[in-house]
């Protein structure tokens, strides 16, 4: 009876933990440097969605194991490893939604355009094998510079005659993830209830948290906005800081990461309230990439939601006005990458 209680007791534990078990959908998510470290709890997190029913595991080495460490999770998804480049097609056909964390992190002292000689190849190549073997699918760019590697996707989609700007998204969720966090604490707030959309691109300036827009409504001093703003601009490089060498955030990243995943394919899964903050292809500034809230449907951006830079306040205003030189800069070193290239 004793042993009937414990195995009663685990089974709840197990349910309770793995609300997840019943499968509600069956997408297929790929994700490229997964070994590495956003890759593996970034893979953690999603082979827990209920929404997926196959998780492809690529990157050049050391992903075997992890997928043979994920693979013994009691959920429904399938976990698959595909290792170099010669796996790569096979890691993206039937594929749904790719997730590329491939790349290398910040050191300190490094800005993240530091990156961009080893980024800008390693996204063009694996975004090439996107456009030949899953042109359908959502793509979710997490690499840095998130500003140059969006437009370089962008351009050698367009290369390959399959870009869908609506479906091309660069990752910033962890700037709101951050956001959230920091305004709640400072304003001792519920944090489930709080969400501050952040706007423009993903590095130092470019990164505009609206707290003007902060729901629920809050009032700030001059002096917050100030220090909450700076905070936000500059969390990534808290994190590479209190990391002394061994890299940036991975954690909080593959939490903000899996977030966009699990709105993504709700949004494909027909859930018609999806909104988030996304870097994409756009037209609400006179730049061709800037991220915002956005509506996503079955057939990715369905709206962007252009209202939030409307009735900024005079600092946003200025803000924004400051950003636009930097990331244009960023964005036309990407594109001017993917032409010289090709
Ligand atoms: P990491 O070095 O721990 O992992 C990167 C992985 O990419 C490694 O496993 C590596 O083998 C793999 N890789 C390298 N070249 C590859 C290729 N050609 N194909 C497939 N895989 C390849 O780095 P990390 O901490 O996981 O960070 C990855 C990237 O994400 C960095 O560029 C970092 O700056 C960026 N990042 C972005 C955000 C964001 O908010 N968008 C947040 C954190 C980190
Ligand atoms: C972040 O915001 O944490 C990432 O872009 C990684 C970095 O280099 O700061």
């Amino acid at each position: 009876a004793l042993r009937g209680s414990f195995a009663l007791k685990a089974q709840k534990a197990d349910q309770r933990f793995q609300y997840h078990l019943q499968p509600q959908a069956s997408y297929k998510v790929a994700i490229l440097g997964a070994a590495g470290g956003i890759g593996q709890p970034l893979a953690l997190l999603i082979k827990m969605s209920p929404l997926v029913s196959a998780l492809h595991l690529y990157d050049v080495a050391n992903v075997k194991g992890v997928a043979a460490d994920l693979s013994h999770c009691n959920t429904p998804s399938q976990v698959l490893d595909f290792t170099g480049n010669s796996e790569l097609a096979n890691s993206l056909k039937g594929v749904n939604l790719v997730v590329i964390p491939a790349g290398v992190p910040r050191k300190p002292g490094m800005t993240r355009d530091d990156l961009f000689n080893i980024n800008a190849g390693i996204v063009k190549n694996l975004i090439k094998a996107v456009a030949d073997n899953c042109p359908d699918a959502f793509i979710h760019i997490i690499s840095n510079p998130v500003n140059s590697t969006v437009p370089i996707a962008a351009e050698i989609l367009k290369q390959k005659g399959v870009y869908d700007p609506k479906k091309l998204f660069g990752v910033t969720t962890l700037d709101v993830v951050r956001a959230n966090t920091f305004v709640a604490q400072k304003k001792n707030l519920k944090l489930i209830d709080v969400d501050v959309p952040v706007v423009g691109g993903h590095a130092g300036i470019t990164i505009l948290p609206l707290l003007s827009k902060t729901k629920p409504a809050v009032s700030f001093t001059d002096e917050e906005i100030q220090q909450l703003t700076v905070r936000i601009q500059n969390a990534g490089t808290e994190v590479v800081e209190a990391k002394a060498g061994a890299g940036s955030a991975t954690l909080s990243m593959a939490y903000a990461a899996a977030r966009f995943v699990e709105s993504s394919l709700r949004a494909l899964d027909g859930d018609g309230d999806v909104y988030e903050c996304t870097y994409i292809q756009s037209d609400v500034t006179d730049l061709p990439f800037f991220a915002s809230r956005v509506k996503i449907g079955r057939k990715g951006v369905e709206a962007i939601i252009s209202s939030d830079l409307q009735g900024l306040t005079e600092y946003e205003q200025k803000a924004l006005e400051a950003l636009k030189p930097e990331l244009k800069a960023s964005i036309e070193k990407g594109i001017a990458f993917a032409h010289k290239q090709t």
